[in-house]
């Protein structure tokens, strides 16, 4: 398949990742569904997704026209069968766990046409594990996009055992239809940005957990002293703790390294439903007034 022949992309689940992956899909041009399991989720997402086309016309980035032809483009659904209905691509984003994610794609193997590309967002997961629960590992790969979607430029593209060149190359083009960069990375779990980030992210917390300083000032100090946007903690709550537990428990279980090893305090949190951003509480109380990524630069 070529990309020009490319009509509809099937997006699968709508949360934090999906809905980012949905509208850039659409604003590039494409007929996009956008599938969860729950009715509320799909609204979540398209609600999501509005919200952020709205600042857009708000900042003349687009006209409400504009806003309103792409969200036309973008259909909700929990119906397994009508998303993967004759889609030429699907991106799958649910949650980061592998045994659901090869169940998944197992079952979207027998309702897809058989040129359909499957691409997996997975940040750490490997792609040839996925791959083989289906029949047709050749059409399988990696895109992994970064938080959040429609800001982030980079695309990193992991080739499993045996994806084609054809289907590199066919990936290749489309992140840069939706806009992006791209890097080609060879399978590792974590690939090559979460293998250096992941470490990093899980210092911080053992940091906090050993009380060398606390949440305000250690997010204080990484943002002027290293000039990152967010703050490791503020971004663990933005990426999402349960997402940050399940990358580092599956990093750990791969590499047997103690880099990778989750500290206590995390999956303390993660047990309490103190998931960030999305849950309304992480190291931060969002349901109070939520910091500003920016609130120490
Ligand atoms: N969704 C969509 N757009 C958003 C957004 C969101 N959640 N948050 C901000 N934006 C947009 C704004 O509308 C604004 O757009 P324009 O430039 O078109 O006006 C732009 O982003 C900048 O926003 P702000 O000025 O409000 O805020 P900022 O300058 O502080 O930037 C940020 C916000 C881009 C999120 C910045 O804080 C940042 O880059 N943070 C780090 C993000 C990061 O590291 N992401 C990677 C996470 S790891 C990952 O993704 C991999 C994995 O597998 C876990
Ligand atoms: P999320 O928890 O925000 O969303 C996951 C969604 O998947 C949920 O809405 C859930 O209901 C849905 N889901 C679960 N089972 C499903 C199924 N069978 N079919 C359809 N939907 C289903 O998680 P997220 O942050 O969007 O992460 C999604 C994927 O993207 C994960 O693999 C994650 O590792 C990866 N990723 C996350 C980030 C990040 O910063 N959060 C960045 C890059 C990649």
């Amino acid at each position: 398949m070529k990309v020009e022949d490319v009509k509809k992309i099937c997006v699968m689940g709508a949360g934090l990742m999906g809905n980012g992956i949905a509208q850039v899909c659409a604003q590039a041009g494409y007929e996009v569904t956008m599938r969860d399991i729950e009715d509320r989720f799909v609204e979540n997402g398209l609600n999501t997704i509005k919200k952020n086309l709205s600042r857009g016309v708000t900042k003349g980035k687009m006209t409400q026209e504009q806003m309103n032809q792409v969200v036309n483009r973008i259909k909700g659904t929990t119906d397994l069968k009508a998303a993967a209905f004759n889609a030429d691509v699907v991106i799958e984003a649910i949650i980061e766990n592998r045994d659901l994610k090869r169940k998944v794609f197992e079952e979207l193997d027998e309702i897809c046409k058989p040129e359909c590309i499957f691409a997996s967002n997975t940040s750490s997961i490997s792609i040839t594990d996925m791959a083989s629960a289906t029949k047709r590992p050749e059409k399988f790969i990696g895109m992994h996009f970064f938080n959040p979607v429609p800001v982030m430029r980079l695309v990193e593209i992991i080739k499993g055992y045996d994806t084609s060149e054809e289907t590199y190359e066919f990936i290749d083009e489309l992140s840069k239809k939706l806009g992006k960069e791209t890097v080609l990375v060879n399978e590792a779990p974590g690939f090559a940005v979460n293998r250096l980030l992941l470490p990093f992210l899980l210092e911080a917390i053992f940091t906090l957990q050993e009380g060398v300083t606390t949440v305000e000032d250690l997010d204080k100090a990484i943002s002027l002293g290293l000039n990152h946007p967010m703050g490791p903690l503020t971004l663990l709550d933005f990426v999402g703790l349960d997402t940050a537990l399940f990358i580092a428990d599956y990093m750990y279980s791969e590499f047997q390294d103690s880099k990778y090893r989750a500290p206590t305090l995390l999956r303390k949190m993660v047990r309490a439903g103190h998931f960030g951003r999305k849950s309304g509480k992480g190291f931060y109380d969002y349901t109070k007034k939520p910091p500003e990524p920016h609130q120490f630069r």
